[in-house]
């Protein structure tokens, strides 16, 4: 996206507003194995760390910025998880735990994505074929994963963001039904974009749009 505008705009556009850094180094093929920064790691952290009130913005909490691969790079030491910050603050207790409680901890699978990622090199990978678009777009198959790794950092819980959890088939359907899920993942007719980082992939708006066409199916 970024790269379409014209110099002229591009200097006009950093002028009057700040476009989110979101990473978009062009997708590559990936080994089987290698963990996907773009696609899985950085929805997850956005989601569960970066925040409105967190990490993010021009005054992060500590000063640490995790809205950017750059910002959350600078929180690992590639190759060693138990030397990384981003890994460590994980497994803390009290007010030093992250993502704070109330707030949910990730769970056992996302810390192992998160080491592994870490492991592998703490790359900006992006693998090509993340995202199916032909997938057979079930609940069960493509949205909940979607949702799960963009969207439940934040809606989830007892206190979720907008009031809308959506950690459950139930949920996610009533939040198409009744509170604007789809014009959401576009910020369109009044309804704030979502996730707030930036949109997701075309790739997965295409999918969410089609489970909603046939009718959501589980
Ligand atoms: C970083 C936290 C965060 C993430 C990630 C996030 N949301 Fe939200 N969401 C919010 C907040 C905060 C609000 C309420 C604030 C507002 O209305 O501006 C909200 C509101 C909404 C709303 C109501 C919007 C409206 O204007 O009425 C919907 C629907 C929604 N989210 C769906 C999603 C979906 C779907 C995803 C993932 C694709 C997602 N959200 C990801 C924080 C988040």
């Amino acid at each position: 996206m970024k790269k379409l505008f014209s110099l002229a705009g591009a200097v006009m556009l950093a002028a009057c507003t700040h476009l989110p850094d979101v990473p978009d180094p062009t997708p590559e093929p990936c080994d089987p194995g290698i963990v996907d920064f773009t696609n899985e790691i950085y929805p997850m952290i956005q989601s569960n760390c970066a925040m409105s009130g967190c990490h993010v913005g021009p005054y992060p909490a500590d000063g640490i910025n995790l809205s950017t691969y750059a910002g959350i790079r600078a929180e690992v030491k590639p190759g060693d998880p138990n030397d990384s910050e981003l890994y460590e603050v994980l497994f803390e207790s009290g007010d030093d735990l992250m993502p704070p409680p109330p707030m949910a901890p990730l769970s056992a699978a996302q810390k192992a994505r998160i080491r592994l990622w870490i492991e592998q090199g703490a790359k900006e990978t992006n693998c090509a074929g993340a995202c199916d678009s032909t997938a057979a777009t079930t609940y069960a198959a493509v949205i909940a994963p979607m949702l799960q790794a963009n969207c439940v950092g934040c809606h989830q819980g007892t206190n979720p963001s907008g009031g809308i959890r959506l950690t459950t088939y139930a949920e996610a359907a009533d939040a198409v039904a009744t509170k604007g899920l789809v014009d959401a993942v576009h910020g369109t007719n009044g309804r704030a974009l979502m996730p707030p980082a930036g949109q997701m992939s075309d790739c997965n708006v295409a999918l969410l749009e089609r489970w909603v066409r046939a009718g959501m199916p589980q």
